[in-house]
């Protein structure tokens, strides 16, 4: 009887734990998917990322003009120590440092997995060669770009400035050649 209840509770947790796995993927950092995504064959999307404004979100928060506006927000913390900043700024600073891979940089801003989702379960090539099953395991694709874009870039950013969501695709985009 001991034993028919142990199996029914197993049983039980087998798909919760699942379920719990594939929200506790982990960060594996930048430089981890540019081990792939840098040649001129694959779009070179690392150094595309390394050059635009997204790289250097983190570091933005360390200047004195972030303070300033952290400051008139009414926050007491420093704007790199502020969560209320950070959401647009960075990822991976409120999650169980158990989930952040040894390559993972905080200070590597709004980087590919902001965007695409924490990419451990994701990441060989087996999996990444099918788009189906590499967004079964956690990669983020978008229909349209414009959805993302403005999860960010909207009216509570301090320093909002309206933009015209193709133009600023322009200065980010970073697709497969065949596609360009
Ligand atoms: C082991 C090599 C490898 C690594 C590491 C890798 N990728 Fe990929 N990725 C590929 C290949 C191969 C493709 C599919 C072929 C293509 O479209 O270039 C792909 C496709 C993609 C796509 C396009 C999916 C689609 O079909 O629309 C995205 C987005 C992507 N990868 C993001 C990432 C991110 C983010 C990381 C890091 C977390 C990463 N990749 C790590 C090899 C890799
Ligand atoms: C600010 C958000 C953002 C960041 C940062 C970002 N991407 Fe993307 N990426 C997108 C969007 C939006 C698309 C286009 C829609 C899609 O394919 O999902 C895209 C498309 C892609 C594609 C598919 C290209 C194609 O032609 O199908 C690959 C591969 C990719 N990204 C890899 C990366 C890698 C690697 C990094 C980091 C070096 C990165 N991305 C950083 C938002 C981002
Ligand atoms: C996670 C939040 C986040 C998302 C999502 C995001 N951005 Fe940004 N973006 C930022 C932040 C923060 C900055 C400011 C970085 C800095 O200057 O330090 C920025 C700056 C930029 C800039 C440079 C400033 C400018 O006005 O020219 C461009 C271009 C840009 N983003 C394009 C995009 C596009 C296109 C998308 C959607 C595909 C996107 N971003 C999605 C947070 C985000
Ligand atoms: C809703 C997302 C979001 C939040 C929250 C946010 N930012 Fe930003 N931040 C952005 C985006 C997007 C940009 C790019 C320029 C723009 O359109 O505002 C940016 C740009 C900046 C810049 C560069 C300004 C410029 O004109 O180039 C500074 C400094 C900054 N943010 C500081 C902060 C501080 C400090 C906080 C917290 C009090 C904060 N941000 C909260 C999204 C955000």
């Amino acid at each position: 009887m001991k034993l028919i209840k142990y199996y029914i509770i197993v049983f039980l947790m087998v798909p919760a734990s699942l379920i719990f796995a594939q929200s506790e993927n982990s960060f594996v950092g930048a430089e981890t998917c540019g081990m792939c995504h840098k040649s001129e064959k694959q779009g070179q999307q690392l150094s595309i990322w390394q050059k635009s404004a997204h790289a250097k979100a983190y570091a933005t928060l360390k200047t004195a003009e972030a303070d300033k506006i952290a400051k008139e927000k009414g926050f007491k913390t420093a704007a790199v120590e502020t969560a209320e900043c950070l959401v647009c700024h960075a990822s991976g600073y409120n999650v169980d440092a158990k989930l952040l891979g040894k390559k993972f940089k905080v200070e590597d801003g709004v980087q590919c997995e902001t965007c695409h989702g924490a990419g451990s379960a994701y990441k060989d090539m087996k999996i990444m060669k099918d788009e189906k099953l590499a967004v079964k395991n956690g990669l983020k694709v978008y229909e349209k770009v414009e959805e993302l874009c403005v999860t960010c870039h909207n009216d509570k950013s301090p320093t909002f400035k309206k933009a015209d969501f193709a133009e600023l695709w322009k200065k980010i985009k970073h697709e497969t050649p065949e596609k360009k």
